[in-house]
Order: structure tokens, then sequence, then C-alpha cells
């Protein structure tokens, strides 16, 4: 008797001044913290849509981080990719409540400031819904300063990262994006045509979603079955370069290619409404392999006339890429066709040369010194 009630009156004692420590010792950012730099397409909720879409951080004395979700991320969860200083992308399943990020086997230790960065990796399931940001004790939110090169590109599962682990974490888009040590915003759907048409599971074509918050995935979502206007005063920051590469699923939905240049037309046209002067970067297509070396061609001089069409405009920010060449076989899953892995970082290192050769040279620094 005497002993029990001697016994439980510490536990007791402890119990509330572990729960004050762990109080005292968190320090809490809100997700409405302008610190916090959000990147790509996030809603009210605020909550990611489109693969790559994240937020980066630099924080003073961090030692450990953890993300509470709403109930508006993906269930049961949601991949993301953390990237600690600019170091490589490793995915963290999280889901809504607490998750706590593994920084530990990232974390060099050897900085006062660390750059944390975080991105949704998936094409589908790729909503994470930011409540609050708990750092350990001691930890300062520092303002990140962003690279003076910002990408945004555009496209389809050829530029989503589609069938790779890492998703687009692992696809050219994102790599160019980091070789230039430069933001990057990919707004990217597998199936989708440029047409504004049902294809492949998409219920509109890219011409239209790209002015949306959501991707054409709220469509199959209960709990935000509905797309709103993307506020491009939003964009953070604001795109310093644009790069196209879409096509093969109006090619596949059967759009003629008179159909096709009509629409490519008109939706440069509208980008020129909110990117004024960027330069914009047309891709042709690299086409699709074949086993026995053929590649399977579309589309073929039609961008060409969607470039010199824009420069008859008096545009001549409108630059055609040539990707003939670039992709192989071997660079693609045989089942699939898209590009695998290695393929990605052929296209991303053809690219790089492609875009040094016409005068953009990658930064040799991030900004935020590490
Ligand atoms: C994340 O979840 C996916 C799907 O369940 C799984 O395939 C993958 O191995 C998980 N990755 C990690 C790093 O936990
Ligand atoms: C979303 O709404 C459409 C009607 O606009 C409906 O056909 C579809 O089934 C809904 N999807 C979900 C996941 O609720
Ligand atoms: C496109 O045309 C081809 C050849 O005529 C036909 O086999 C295919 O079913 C058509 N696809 C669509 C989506 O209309």
């Amino acid at each position: 008797m005497l002993i029990l009630s001697a016994m439980r009156l510490p536990v007791q004692v402890l119990v509330i001044a572990s729960y004050l420590g762990t109080l005292s010792a968190a320090t809490t950012i809100k997700n409405s913290n302008p610190l916090i730099f959000y990147h790509g397409r996030w809603d009210e909720s605020p909550g990611t849509w489109w693969a790559g879409s994240g937020f980066k951080l630099n924080v003073k004395n961090l030692k450990s981080m953890t993300l509470n979700l709403g109930v508006h991320t993906t269930q049961p969860l949601a991949s993301i990719g953390v990237s600690v200083d600019y170091g490589e992308f490793n995915t963290v399943n999280v889901s809504a409540g607490a998750n706590s990020i593994p920084l530990s086997d990232f974390v060099s230790g050897k900085n006062q400031q660390t750059v944390v960065r975080v991105n949704a990796e998936g094409w589908q399931n790729n909503r994470i819904n930011l409540e609050s940001i708990i750092l350990n004790k001691g930890a300062e939110l520092l303002p990140y300063r962003p690279s003076n090169i910002a990408f945004q590109f555009i496209g389809d599962s050829l530029s989503a990262g589609q069938f790779l682990d890492k998703g687009v974490d692992q696809a050219w888009p994102f790599l160019v994006g980091e070789a230039f040590k430069a933001e990057h915003v990919i707004c990217a759907q597998p199936g989708a045509a440029l047409t504004d048409i049902f294809s492949y599971g998409n219920v509109h074509g890219v011409s239209y979603q790209f002015f949306r918050t959501e991707d054409t995935g709220y469509y199959y979502t209960a709990d935000h079955n509905f797309t709103t206007s993307w506020n491009f005063a939003k964009d953070r920051p604001t795109p310093t370069h644009l790069v196209i590469h879409i096509g093969a699923n109006d090619a596949s939905q059967n759009v003629t290619a008179s159909q096709f240049v009509q629409v490519y037309e008109s939706f440069i046209a509208r980008l020129r409404t909110v990117y004024h002067n960027q330069p914009i970067f047309v891709f042709t297509p690299w086409g699709w392999p074949s086993s026995d070396g053929s590649i399977s061609q579309y589309y073929q001089g039609q961008y060409q006339e969607i470039v010199d069409s824009r420069h008859k405009q008096g545009d001549h920010a409108v630059f055609l890429v040539d990707t003939t060449g670039w992709v192989q076989f071997a660079d693609v899953f045989p089942d699939n066709v898209h590009p695998n892995v290695a393929g990605h970082q052929k296209i991303a290192k053809e690219f790089q040369s492609w875009l040094e050769g016409w005068g953009l040279r990658p930064n040799a620094h991030w900004p935020v010194m590490v």
C-alpha cells in the first residue's frame, strides 16, 4: 500500500514535467508563417497539387522536424522528397497527423544554417495539407533566398516522372532545375493532351488545367472535387524560363496536326498574358523508340510552325528545342516506352548542354550558402 502510493506520485510528477518540457522545447511554425517558402501549386487548405509542389525552409540550429498534416493529405499516404542542404532527395512517406522527418539520416551536422526542401513526388496521391511544422527548441526560421533562375516546366507523363520510384524527383525537368541550381515548378499531367479534351482519365487538357490550382486529379478526390483558378501572383518566384514538352496524348487522341498547332498557339498566347517576356522553350517530341531501333514520331514539323508563327507575330522569345535522337530504346522502360532513370538523366544532360549553348549558365552556388 505504502510502497504503491509512494511510487505513484513521482511517476505523475515526472509525466507532468516531461509534458511541460515538450511544450517549451518545441518551436511551432504555423502554416501562415511568411518564412515558409511555398513553391508550386497550393490550394487554400493549404495543400499541394501537381508533382513537385512543396516548400523550402532555411533554419538556424535545426535538429529535428515534425510535419503536422491535415485531413486533406492523401490517404493512406503521400510520398515526399526531402533534401537537406541541397543534397539528394530522399523519400519519406507521410500521412495526416504528426510525421517526424528523419533529418539525422540527412543532416551533415556541420552547419549552423540548414536548408530543408520538401516536395510531393507523385503525379497522383500527391496532396500534403500542411498545418504546422514543429522544430526543436532553439531552432529559428531564417528567410529562404531563392535562386535567380526559376524554371516553369509544362508537360505530360514524359515530364512528370511517371513510372519512376521517386516520381518527379528523378524526372528530367527536376534534374535540370537542380543542375542549374534553380527553382523549379513542374506542371505535368500524365495522360493529358494539351487540347482541352478527355484523355486517359483526365477530364481536362493542359491548356485548361495549367491555369488552375489543382491538377486533374481533383475529379477523383472526394474531399476536393472541384478546381479553382490559379492566382499567378502566387508564383514563387516568378518563372524566368518556361519549358513545354507536350503533344504525345493529343496525337494518341487523334487531334489533327492543324488542330494541335492552333491549340498550341492559343496556349502560348494565353501564357503571354501572364509571362510577358520570359523565354519559352518548345520541345519537339523525341518520339516512341522500338526495340528494332526505329522511332515513331508525331506532329513532325508542327512545332517549328508554332515557333515560326510566334516569330511572325513579333515574339522572338520562343525557341524550338529539337530533341530528335535524345532518346533511344535503351533509355526507356520496354513495357511503357517512357524514359527510365538513366534515360531521364540523359535527357537532362542533353537539355542542359542545349541551354548552355543558348546562353544560360548553371549557377556555381545556391544563394543560401551552406
Ligand atoms: C512509401 O510508400 C510506398 C507505397 O506504399 C512504398 O512502395 C515505398 O517503399 C515507401 N517508401 C518509403 C521510403 O517508405
Ligand atoms: C466528382 O464529381 C463528378 C461530377 O462533377 C462525379 O462524376 C465524380 O464521380 C466525382 N468524383 C468523386 C471522387 O467524388
Ligand atoms: C485514332 O485513330 C486510329 C486510326 O484510325 C484508331 O485506330 C484509334 O481508335 C483512334 N483513337 C481515338 C482515341 O479516337
